[in-house]
């Protein structure tokens, strides 16, 4: 006898980036996302009944085995009791699917881990109600990749504790609901500078975090930015949106340039491009911004209603200085059957 489960999820990008963790997976500082919706991972779990005690375990992706992930997956999905049952009883295939190419500064392990996540918590628990499953699945997603968690709720994220937000925690992400009307229909055009597969895992780069000199005023940098953020999240103010969300990405590069082990991942495109955007901005007093994932690529996100201007904008540069575009949008999470 075998089933199969669905499992949808989105990426997200960090407005606030977690960059640097303690214990396990618990972040420095908290951090907030946007949630996407056109970059997400199909997953499908196939479950066979099985009557020897040996883990048979396959991933597939984009129809190919990947070993490589899929011993990620294993090791992270034997770290969970509560998966542990169906790693003796089932025979276990999972076939992934992105949206999105890889190396596109999507993260992926976003997508995946929440995915693989929610696939596995409803596999072992189908009756849980809707918030105590995202919660339990942010939570176990976590564990996964830190990012993950915030893949669980529509438009805004928090993850990491803040007093001023009595449900939030380390261990999960929370939704936020008062969002201002401003920024519920934001786009996010992901410009392709570079499609080479990065130098520097995102691993090490939190692990570089651990002896770096401005970890401290980076870690609370980190939470005043969060606060302000759902502030300004809920009063509308673009010019703090803004300044908030380039600083972020601008200090995330800047502690990879500082390490003790120090590394560059933004590229000479990336550069100009974010001069473009300044100079667009300056001229046009478009509401516009950029953010860095931990890659050269960049996110531009700007409200629906400004689109037409920012696409003819973007068009000036398509080919020489920007390889494709990727347009996507605020989303509103993810499902599973
Ligand atoms: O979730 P991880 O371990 O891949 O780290 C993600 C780090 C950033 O994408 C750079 C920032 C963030 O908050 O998503």
């Amino acid at each position: 006898m075998s089933h199969t489960l669905k499992a949808r999820y989105p990426s997200n990008i960090a407005l606030v980036k977690y960059w640097g963790k303690y214990g396990n997976q618990l972040p420095c500082n908290p951090s907030l996302s946007m949630t996407l919706d056109k970059a997400y991972t199909q997953l499908q779990l196939t479950l066979s009944e099985k009557h020897n005690h040996q883990i048979e375990f396959e991933y597939y992706f984009e129809d190919k085995l990947n070993e490589k992930f899929g011993d990620r997956v294993l090791r992270y999905l034997q770290g969970q009791k509560e998966f542990s049952s169906l790693l003796e009883d089932y025979a276990l295939r999972l076939e992934s699917h992105n949206s999105f190419p890889h190396s596109a500064g999507i993260a992926s392990s976003a997508s995946a881990f929440s995915a693989i996540s929610a696939v596995f918590l409803h596999a072992t628990n189908p009756t849980l109600s809707q918030n105590d499953f995202n919660r339990q699945a942010s939570h176990l997603a976590r564990l996964g990749s830190g990012s993950a968690c915030r893949s669980f709720y529509d438009s805004y994220v928090l993850w990491g504790h803040l007093e001023e937000i009595p449900e939030s925690s380390n261990e999960y992400a929370v939704p936020l609901h008062e969002i201002h009307d401003n920024f519920r229909s934001m786009r996010d055009s992901i410009l392709i500078i570079d499609e080479q597969p990065k130098l520097v895992s995102s691993s090490m780069g939190h692990r570089l975090m651990k002896n770096h000199p401005y970890a401290p005023a980076r870690f609370r940098q980190g939470k005043e930015h969060s606060k302000k953020m759902i502030v300004t999240l809920k009063n509308g103010d673009f010019d703090a949106f803004i300044s908030i969300i380039e600083r972020e990405a601008l200090t995330l590069h800047a502690m990879m340039m500082t390490s003790v082990d120090y590394y560059l991942l933004i590229k000479p495109g990336t550069v100009f491009m974010m001069e473009q955007i300044f100079q667009f901005r300056k001229e046009t007093g478009l509401p516009i911004c950029f953010t860095l994932d931990a890659g050269p690529n960049l996110h531009l996100l700007y409200p629906e209603n400004i689109e037409s201007e920012v696409q003819d904008f973007l068009e000036g540069y398509l080919q020489t200085h920007i390889k494709s575009i990727i347009n996507d949008r605020i989303g509103l999470g993810g499902s599973v059957n």
